[in-house]
């Protein structure tokens, strides 16, 4: 049995493999400056978060179609299936479509039969998260969210991500405000590379319900306390945080600490074409450098899907899902 796990931190258009990349540039007449795979797969060596999102946003121009989007969404579920993962919360870039003239209908309604066929096939529940880039003005994160409410395209939540540093969230007040007025469930990235004081306005200014990342609260005490006593969901991404620079090695990465502190921190695979796997991949990395006991690997598990937006039934029943688990993996030993 693999452990049962709620994904709550992985953006779609960071699922596409370098192979699907190609295939589509080729079906969708798109240039890419890679003449070959092997090109392709050089470009993978990052030194920060810009690095990256430099080439993200390159290689997502391929998904031109609804067809596109459907067919990544279960590529996506399909693998995830695979490494033990039972509901998906899953973020999209919408500005990074519309501004290339792809219109909201068809990103949504492509990743929305993806994820209805994943669930048929494989049983994994879902939520769908649009969210905002921290580059682009508010105003452009505004008319995007009046849109998605206006023409009622079926969206559960909103986020924040890209570029952190230099981009606070206070300048996204508003935006998050409209969301929560509409009912709609709230997160953002924070404290990826950017200082406590973002987590904080996340928190107090956004009032989200969960903290992307959030790696950085550990530097300031106050803050890890006040995260600890309002069981403040922090979805840490570990290879990610290591392909990305923010910590040096795994055997380095903060999680073990985070937990140690009773921190309420989940895992997940955040980009994993780009960052060497999925929740699997994260899950064995963490056991191996950081030797995480089974507990421990419960306990992260049980947070993710406390801290995920399905309704109690939901949770109680993949809750005791971790408990056979648990159960199994004690009987092996
Ligand atoms: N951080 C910020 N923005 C992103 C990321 C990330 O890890 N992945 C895709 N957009
Ligand atoms: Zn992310």
């Amino acid at each position: 049995m693999k452990l049962p796990v709620a994904e709550l931190h992985i953006h779609l258009e960071g699922t596409l493999e370098p192979e699907a990349i190609l295939r589509l540039a080729e079906q969708n007449d798109i240039k890419l400056p890679w003449p070959s795979l092997e090109h392709l797969r050089e470009q993978y060596e990052f030194s920060n978060l810009q690095s990256f999102l430099d080439l993200f946003y390159t290689n997502l121009a391929v998904l031109r179609t609804r067809a596109d989007f459907h067919e990544i969404t279960l590529a996506y579920l399909r693998r995830s299936d695979a490494a033990g993962v039972r509901h998906v919360e899953l973020f999209f870039d919408p500005q990074a479509h519309q501004e290339r003239g792809i219109e909201l209908g068809e990103v949504i309604g492509g990743i929305r039969a993806g994820l209805k066929e994943g669930e048929e096939r494989f049983g994994i529940t879902h939520k769908l998260i649009a969210c905002f880039w921290r580059h682009a003005p508010a105003e452009s994160a505004m008319e995007i969210l009046r849109t998605l409410v206006a023409e009622g395209h079926d969206v559960d939540g909103i986020g924040l991500d890209s570029s952190e540093l230099g981009y606070p969230p206070i300048l996204f007040q508003d935006v998050f405000a409209y969301a929560r007025a509409n009912g709609m469930h709230v997160v953002a990235h924070a404290g990826e590379e950017g200082p406590p004081e973002y987590i904080i306005q996340a928190l107090d200014l956004l009032k989200v319900k969960r903290i992307d990342h959030g790696i950085r609260c550990l530097e300031d005490d106050a803050l890890v306390q006040r995260l600890v006593k309002e069981r403040m969901p922090l979805t840490v991404c570990p290879l990610s945080n290591v392909r990305l620079r923010t910590v040096n090695t795994m055997a380095d990465h903060p999680l073990k600490t985070m937990l140690d502190r009773g921190l309420n921190v989940s895992i997940h695979s955040d980009d994993p074409a780009y960052f060497g796997g999925y929740l699997d991949a994260n899950f064995e990395a963490v056991k191996r450098e950081l030797g995480l006991s089974t507990s421990e690997q419960a306990t992260l598990a049980k947070n993710s899907i406390e801290s995920s937006f399905l309704d109690e039934a939901g949770k109680s029943s993949l809750t005791a899902q971790v408990d056979e688990w648990l159960a199994a993996e004690g009987q092996d030993r």
